[in-house]
């Protein structure tokens, strides 16, 4: 008989936005009548902005021809989207990142949970606590952590780095000494973000100690404050610690066009291994590159159009994170994130757990949002809420709880 990972069996339940998703259907189907309004997982809803449109039609017309027609992507990406990444992500906002140091992929989730490939099985890996969960999940698989206490919500050989109200959310530094440390600013689930200051305490750290930092910048574009980084790189010494992971899933409305790009600096080493070559060679063996059609969709998000385009969108997304927070505060409720970010953190009336707040929330406003124990031990009494959907549906999702 054959035999299956038992790394997979340790994992409790379904991945949480899959549970979500369960239990909204759950709900329907024994409330038809029920309008319900899915302010969970963080998918867009705007449609994609005229100039990426325009690029996806000029890029399958040139796929009908055979003079410019394009079969496999190269390996690590078209040089015409990882130059205009390099050029307008990283050195024009000063970061010296170079166009061969950008891997292009197809969704930054898969390369999230892909990079723990390239490292020893028996690397400790450190996470904020709430987190998303697919950095601990894809280690569990991985064989990287031990047992799951079910009562703590917690996997043993995992260093957790609570993010609570007392630390505005951040995380410090760890007392025991990671291999790797995953790291997301904007942060999501809670929304909260780092100065550059206190980022560069981290790549200090992580050179000091010779760790590497995974740091998921999906969330850069809702960056609105000047003393928080839009990437590592802009601090110092962040060329020999740091991975950084780009999605154009939340700034270009991409979450089922799929598109990302994860950068590795040659300055990263083991010894005299390079973590770039590694990847390259993981990149090469396992992924036939993301469509052309797709990476010229990417290269319109850095046009004049593009740009202009996509912050009216990222825009439109904020001003519903202004309307739910807003609205929560003068329903009572103590509200967090929402400022750099997409998603608004909330404290779970007293007595109610953050499941608790899903089942009530659900049944009295048709409004599902995502419990924020879901994302850790910490997450408890908490809950979050995304503004990515309709400005009507949020506005009206923010109507309905403040008559609960
Ligand atoms: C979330 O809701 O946390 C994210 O949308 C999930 C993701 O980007 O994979």
């Amino acid at each position: 008989m054959f035999r299956v990972n038992q790394d997979y069996l340790k994992l409790p339940g379904s991945y949480l936005f899959s549970t979500v998703a369960r239990k909204q259907r759950e709900y329907q189907a024994a409330h038809p009548e029920a309008e319900i309004i899915k302010l969970s997982i963080g998918d867009v809803t705007q449609p994609l902005a005229p100039a990426i449109v325009e690029a996806l039609h000029g890029a399958v017309d040139e796929m009908a021809h055979a003079e410019t027609f394009h079969g496999y992507a190269p390996d690590l990406g078209y040089e015409f989207l990882r130059s205009a990444m390099a050029k307008n992500d990283y050195q024009a906002k000063g970061c010296d990142i170079k166009a061969d140091e950008i891997f292009i992929s197809d969704g930054a989730k898969e390369d999230c949970g892909n990079i723990q490939e390239i490292f020893s099985k028996d690397s400790k890996i450190a996470v904020c606590d709430p987190v998303y969960p697919v950095y601990v999940d894809t280690n569990v698989m991985a064989g990287r952590t031990g047992t799951y206490d079910a009562a703590a919500g917690t996997w043993s050989n995992v260093i957790y780095m609570p993010c609570t109200k007392e630390t505005n959310f951040a995380p410090e530094l760890p007392k025991e000494t990671p291999d790797i440390i995953y790291l997301c600013f904007p942060n999501n689930p809670t929304g909260s973000t780092v100065t550059k200051e206190q980022l560069q305490t981290w790549v200090d750290y992580a050179n000091k100690t010779g760790a590497v930092i995974i740091y998921d910048a999906a969330y850069e574009a809702y960056i609105s404050e000047k003393e928080v980084p839009h990437s590592i790189y802009e601090c110092e010494g962040a060329r020999t610690c740091a991975i950084e992971i780009r999605s154009f899933s939340k700034n270009a409305g991409f979450t089922g066009v799929r598109l990302s790009a994860t950068v590795i600096p040659k300055d990263i080493k083991s010894g005299d291994v390079m973590l770039h070559s590694l990847w390259a060679r993981r990149h090469g063996t396992k992924f036939n590159g993301t469509s052309y059609i797709i990476q010229k969709a990417g290269e319109a998000v850095y046009s004049d159009a593009g740009k202009e385009q996509l912050s009216a969108q990222v825009a439109y997304y904020m001003n519903n994170a202004k309307v739910i927070k807003e609205g929560l505060k003068d329903a009572g409720y103590n509200v967090s994130g929402g400022v750099n970010a997409p998603y608004i953190w909330l404290e779970t009336p007293k007595g109610m757990t953050s499941w608790d707040f899903f089942d009530y929330l659900l049944d009295k406003a048709n409004v599902v949002g995502t419990p924020g124990s879901g994302f850790g031990p910490s997450g408890e009494g908490y809950f979050r809420l995304t503004a990515f959907g309709t400005y009507e549906s949020t506005v009206a999702a923010i109507e309905r709880i403040k008559k609960m």
